[in-house]
């Protein structure tokens, strides 16, 4: 039997660190907006988790499998462009996807460390067991922490060891344009000289195509909308009916984005006790719950240099339907 010496992982939670949940807060302001909204972060309990990984099976939601896609053909590409030593995952999840850009890594003899970082520590402690176990040899630093409030906590870039930090998925796509850039910015402040940025982002196509991305016949991103009304139901002593509220997802032309929506069905007042008060709607009132925006070459390359970031590549799906970019530091 071949002895094996897989050091325990390193896991640390930054979680309570700051004010706590933003979940309060978040509600708070949202629901007594002019225009109701509520963050889209807030959907990801276990049950959300769940239906979102759902959602990625759907014969509708192509983003996941044109990114996937993006990284068999390409992996091998990205890991001689950058020469990483190292991997740092934003949102790391289950990291499905990583496992093909590891490879690709360890077959370059390059890899040396992961560092998944992800809001739900359950994920993050099983993936860095998982693949202490998978990779021989590799270091993997585990950090439990919110990607807008915990990114100082990432911990340095080591020179020479190059570095990849990953943000896959699209999920820069839930930013407004503004907090984009300065969300990108803040990524770029963990690049060193010879580090790389890999943002996945998906792109601007037929609304057709991505209305029913949104809106699958199964209703699994229904169910999944309105998933954040359970979500406040539990967490703040809340009676939201989700049942009482419609599903809609429609491509804004002009901001080139994704809105989801739920509508309330007729007049409603919601105790919302954890926050000690009541929200009223009229009936078709909507609560914006989701934008997920669609990039251009050139409106992701405007946004990267705004950033401070330099597009080094872009690479799509044979099909185009989705982007994985690597950039640097300008
Ligand atoms: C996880 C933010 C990339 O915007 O496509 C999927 C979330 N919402 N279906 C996306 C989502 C509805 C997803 N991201």
């Amino acid at each position: 039997m071949k002895p094996t010496l897989s050091p325990a992982p390193t896991v640390r939670s930054y979680l309570d660190e700051g004010a706590g949940s933003s979940l309060a807060n978040d509600v708070l302001d949202g629901l007594t907006r002019p225009f109701k909204e509520l963050p889209p972060k807030h959907f990801y309990d276990a049950v959300g988790a769940d239906l979102f990984d759902r959602i990625c099976e759907q014969p509708e939601y192509y983003p996941t499998r044109a990114e996937r896609e993006i990284l068999q053909l390409r992996s091998g590409d990205i890991a001689r462009i950058t020469g990483a030593a190292e991997l740092v995952e934003l949102g790391s999840g289950t990291a499905a996807k990583t496992r093909v850009l590891l490879d690709a890594l360890r077959d370059a003899g390059t890899l040396r460390r992961y560092v998944p970082f992800d809001v739900t520590e359950g994920m993050v402690r099983d993936v860095a067991a998982a693949l202490l176990d998978e990779y021989p040899g590799l270091e993997v630093e585990g950090i439990v922490g919110d990607f807008e409030r915990h990114l100082q906590h990432v911990p340095p870039s080591v020179p020479g060891r190059p570095r990849i930090v990953a943000f896959l998925g699209g999920t820069i796509g839930n930013f407004i344009p503004g907090s984009r850039r300065e969300f990108l910015a803040s990524l770029g402040e963990l690049l060193s000289d010879g580090d790389h940025l890999l943002l996945g982002t998906d792109l601007v196509k037929d609304p057709a195509v991505l209305e029913a991305a949104y809106d699958d016949a199964a209703g699994v991103t229904a169910a999944f909308n309105r998933n954040v009304l359970h979500v406040l139901n539990r967490e703040l002593d809340a009676d939201f009916e989700p049942d009482a509220f419609d599903h809609f997802a429609f491509f804004d032309r002009e901001h080139e984005w994704i809105e989801m929506r739920l509508r309330a069905q007729r007049r409603m007042v919601v105790p919302i006790r954890g926050l000690g008060m009541e929200v009223a709607f009229e009936a078709r009132e909507e609560v914006r719950t989701e934008i997920s925006a669609k990039f251009t070459p050139e409106r992701l390359e405007a946004d990267l240099a705004a950033s401070g970031l330099e597009l080094v590549e872009i690479l799509t799906d044979p099909q185009q339907r989705f982007a994985l970019s690597l950039s640097r530091r300008a």
